[in-house]
């Protein structure tokens, strides 16, 4: 017996599988399956086969639950049938192995080698109008692939208000960038972070934001303490070398 039978909710599984896309007043019921891991070796791997009407998630296997859960009515009555069909588990249980392993193997070790680290920079945003609240910038360059996740933490809590950000940004080239906009008010002694999670990083990676100056100034002062130290040797130099030369000359009138 399919899986389609046994679905109990005839109205709308007829009524959305049997529509074609013409216009906006049409139902779609999708099916999805998911694989979603972490770990290079695969072993963190949940598999979900998600039943959608419209937008609506009504029912999902999860592996990790190993069975069938229903968010609606529809939803439950067919979980608690198709939980009670052994075959129907065992062939959902077995697919962590057989269809997301089996893939992930492939597409993995053909993206992995590839990976390109991004490189991430911290920035604070001027907006007309006033210095408040503060505006951070966190923003990633050429890394490959583009899935990637960037957000915020305030002494390492996540923040999540205020937090816009573009979409993984084609360079053109096979890498991509995103941006990531902070808002907030800013508290003295607090530490505000940027994290990535990227699959070229074996672990989030966190870069901490310098309120102390901005870049431009931060700059400015490292070109000019070059050319001070730069000046100090000069100077150093050209004394010792006097030194040596009055020395020496001392040396010749004895
Ligand atoms: C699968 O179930 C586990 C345990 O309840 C849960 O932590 C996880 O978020 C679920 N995965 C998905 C994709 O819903
Ligand atoms: C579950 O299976 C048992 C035994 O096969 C059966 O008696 C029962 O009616 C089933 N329950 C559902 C909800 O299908």
């Amino acid at each position: 017996m399919s899986l389609l039978k046994l679905f109990n909710c005839h109205l709308i599984v007829t009524v959305s599988l049997f529509t074609q896309a013409e216009s906006a007043n049409e139902y779609f019921t999708t099916r999805w399956l998911r694989c979603t891991y972490k770990s290079p070796d695969l072993s963190d791997m949940v598999y979900t086969d998600n039943y959608h009407f419209n937008k609506y998630l009504f029912i999902q296997f999860n592996s990790t639950l190993g069975k069938y859960v229903g968010f609606n009515e529809c939803g439950m009555r067919n979980a608690e049938y198709w939980n009670n069909d052994t075959r129907i588990l065992q062939g959902e249980r077995g697919d962590v192995d057989r269809f997301c392993k089996h893939n992930a193997r492939n597409y993995d070790s053909a993206v992995r080698s590839k990976a390109v680290k991004p490189n991430v920079k911290l920035s604070s945003v001027t907006r007309a109008g006033g210095r408040h609240p503060a505006v951070l910038m966190c923003s990633a360059y050429e890394f490959y692939p583009p899935h990637i996740k960037v957000s915020w933490l305030r002494d390492g809590k996540l923040m999540t208000s205020k937090v816009t950000s573009t979409m993984e940004m084609a360079d053109g080239d096979w890498y991509y960038q995103i941006h990531s906009e902070l808002e907030y008010s800013p508290k003295s002694g607090e530490k505000i972070s940027c994290m990535v999670e990227h699959a070229s990083f074996s672990k989030p990676m966190i870069y901490d934001w310098d309120p102390s100056l901005p870049e431009s100034e931060r700059n400015k002062i490292a070109i000019g303490a070059s050319g001070l130290v730069l000046g100090i040797v000069l100077a150093a130099a050209g004394l010792i070398y006097y030194k040596k030369k009055s020395e020496g000359r001392i040396l010749v009138s004895n």
